[in-house]
């Protein structure tokens, strides 16, 4: 071999070597620039770092060289040993730092809007009848949603064998101690009519809304728990027009000036004459739809005169007073107010329904 020979040959392998060992930096250099944590730095340092990386193979490679190209080699090898290590142990430090505030806020990122809680669709429209009846000059009232079987049922003359004390109807508590069918929840707000009389005599003016109890199986229209809206008025000569007007200006009130009310015959032991009432549908305004099942009216609850019987628990004069009292579906005239079709969304606590109102 001669020396032209052996030297030309001896520099194109240093210039491959060379070559390779710029692609070597590259790829150091773009794996250390994207790695982000701990995993990809340690898988830096086992490609490139130790003893049989990459780097390394190099160093072995130096004894294929002629004796002339070591040190040229071996310097730019050593150089590149002492910078990856230097951009090895940098990065490392830079990324175990840990980070200040600046780095974990950034001030122009939008804040976190926190939802502001609503009162429950229905309480707001039970706030609204609230407050018609207040500005006709009623008086708000409450009683207890545990009752005695006395002021729920005996003292509004529902006899002992009558069929609403059933247990089919009516949620008893069992009390240890207390003979059974003592107490129950109460399965109307008409115990509060008793409640009230007990404590007033005459004039007496009152609403009481609450919640009442019944063994009802849920559906779109009933639900174990509901709310209810007793009045009751009670006076020297009240008469069944002043209920008509009472119930008709707080129909008006509610849903618009073309509302009607309609009585139609019924019975409760509590009043004489009793009569169940109905509103003009709010959905159709009386023209006849699905929810009226076309007739135009849709039922609210029942209502009539204070019955004899009852003032005689109340130490009331029956021959000197008369008085109307009514009940009145509450979550009814949410459904109807709102637009919900089925009471138990009232119950349900979903959050993406309530947030409508
Ligand atoms: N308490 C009756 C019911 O729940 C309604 C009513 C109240 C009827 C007052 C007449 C008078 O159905």
């Amino acid at each position: 071999m001669s020396e032209v020979e052996s030297l030309g040959t001896s520099t194109v392998k240093v210039d491959g070597l060379f070559a390779e060992l710029d692609h070597l930096q590259t790829r150091f250099d773009e794996a250390l620039r994207t790695a982000s944590n701990a995993e990809a730095l340690e898988q830096m340092r086992l490609t490139y770092l130790v003893r049989k990386g990459e780097l390394a193979q190099f160093f072995k490679r130096l004894g294929e060289l002629e004796a002339s190209e070591r040190p040229r080699v071996g310097e730019r090898l050593n150089q590149l040993k002492n910078a990856f290590e230097a951009a090895f142990n940098e990065k490392s430090a830079a990324l175990a730092k840990p980070k200040d505030e600046g780095d974990l806020i950034d001030l122009t990122l939008p804040g976190i809007r926190r939802r502001l809680g609503a009162r429950h669709p229905l309480l707001q429209v039970v706030d609204e009848i609230k407050s018609i009846f207040v500005s006709m000059g009623f008086a708000i009232e409450s009683g207890p949603e545990a009752e005695l079987d006395y002021y729920n049922f005996e003292a509004l003359n529902l006899p002992p064998d009558h069929p609403s004390r059933d247990m089919q109807d009516t949620f008893y508590l069992a009390i240890p101690g207390v003979e059974s069918n003592k107490y129950l929840l109460r399965t109307h707000t008409s115990p509060v009519q008793i409640r009230t009389m007990e404590k007033h005599q005459p004039p007496v003016r009152i609403i009481a809304p609450g919640r009442v109890f019944r063994r009802d199986a849920p559906d779109a229209t009933h639900s174990p728990i509901f709310h209810q809206c007793e009045g009751l008025c009670v006076d020297e000569g009240i008469s069944f027009a002043d209920l008509k007007g009472t119930l008709l200006t707080f129909a008006q009130k509610l849903f618009g000036p073309d509302m009607k009310i309609r009585f139609r015959p019924g019975f409760f032991p509590f009043t004489e004459p009793s009569a169940e009432y109905d509103f003009t549908c709010t959905i159709c305004r009386g023209k006849g739809c699905r929810t009226c099942k076309n007739t135009g009216w849709i039922e609210i609850s029942g209502a009539g005169m204070v019955h004899p019987a009852v003032y005689g628990f109340v130490n009331y004069d029956s021959e000197r007073y008369t008085g109307y009292a009514w009940g009145m579906g509450a979550d009814r005239l949410a459904m109807l107010k709102l637009g919900v079709e089925d009471i138990r969304m009232f119950f349900d606590n979903d959050v993406r329904f309530l947030r409508q109102f």
